[in-house]
């Protein structure tokens, strides 16, 4: 077995090989002078069980195509069986066509992946659960629920919490959650009366004196969570508290969410936290790599990786 790191995480990669016990391959993942992407696996993978880590972070198309052409290089060095671990698949927000002449790039995303000669696919709460269908390679989308779960269990008042999701969209995610740390479940309600009508946000379910916990897949702008949170407080909610599996935060998020009513966001190290997430008071990283580490180590031993999540 073999672990072979892009550049997307290289911290993650590391905490994944520490956790396995096995040393990231040596290979070299670098640049033309033209910005092209030049692999050079530097071992022998010769009939080796081999997972790439790589999320499709950003710069989202320069991690992509370091993942398509390391499967490449795997596959014609023989490697026997090559599984891309992508703790945060990009590309899954077009992933069906919501209107007329728009593609729908998850989908293309993992024809890409599969034809670069990848055989399985080790991801982390994707953006759409159907997307696991988009590939017809076996691959496993593995939950963060279990992580996020024991760091609020151990952070905050049981009796008290309530977990919130920020849209429609979310409330499998969020009853999921809502589950395992056995708390009541709100719904955030964004609607647009009239066009040109600035969005009323409605809280379905009653937060008042609460410590709401909104639970999404992604935090991006950070605009869904910062308005979710002045209107849970509006509505008599005690505290706000984010966790949120990919923290995304580009352009102004790191500086909009340090700034906001928000008392902690807390994110994966999915995608390599920036020196501004670091730095900022108000937001913490937890670490998925034992996660990771462990569904790398059922898949090489051929043992269930669903039970990780009983
Ligand atoms: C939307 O469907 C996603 O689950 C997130 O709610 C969204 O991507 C968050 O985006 P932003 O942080 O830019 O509001």
């Amino acid at each position: 077995m073999k672990l072979v790191a892009g550049n997307s995480n290289r911290p993650l990669a590391e905490a994944i090989s520490a956790y396995l016990n096995i040393p990231l391959a040596k290979a070299q993942v670098k640049r033309f002078a033209d910005m092209e992407v030049f692999v050079e696996i530097q071992e022998n993978v010769r009939g080796e069980d081999v997972f790439v880590i790589q999320s499709t972070s950003f710069p989202t198309n320069d991690h992509l195509m370091e993942l398509l052409i390391i499967t490449d290089a795997l596959r014609r060095s023989s490697a026997r069986r090559i599984t891309a671990v992508v703790p945060y698949f990009g590309y899954a927000r077009q992933d069906r066509r919501m209107s007329g002449r728009t593609p729908i790039s998850a989908k293309l995303v993992a024809n890409l992946i599969t034809h670069a000669g990848v055989d399985r696919v080790l991801t982390l709460d994707l953006h759409a659960g159907q997307i696991q269908g988009f590939f017809d390679i076996p691959t496993d989308n593995l939950f963060s629920a279990p992580t996020l779960a024991r760091d609020i269990k151990e952070r905050l008042d049981g009796g008290n919490r309530m977990v919130v999701s920020p849209d429609v969209g979310g409330v499998v995610r969020a009853r999921a959650l809502a589950k395992r740390i056995d708390a009541q479940l709100a719904i955030v309600d964004k609607r647009r009366e009239r066009p040109g009508e600035s969005e009323v946000m409605n809280i379905i379910g009653d937060v008042s004196g609460r410590s709401c916990i909104l639970v999404d897949d992604i935090v991006d702008s950070g605009g869904t969570l910062v308005n979710a949170a002045d209107a849970l407080l509006a509505n008599g909610a005690k505290e706000v508290y984010a966790y949120i599996t990919h923290g995304v935060l580009s352009g102004g998020a790191v500086a909009r969410i340090a700034s906001s009513r928000l008392k902690e966001l807390v994110i994966t190290d999915s995608i390599l936290p920036t020196e501004a997430v670091k730095a900022a008071h108000n937001i913490r990283v937890i670490s998925i790599a034992s996660l990771m580490g462990e569904a790398i180590a059922r898949t090489a031993t051929e043992s269930s990786v669903s039970s990780l999540f009983d």
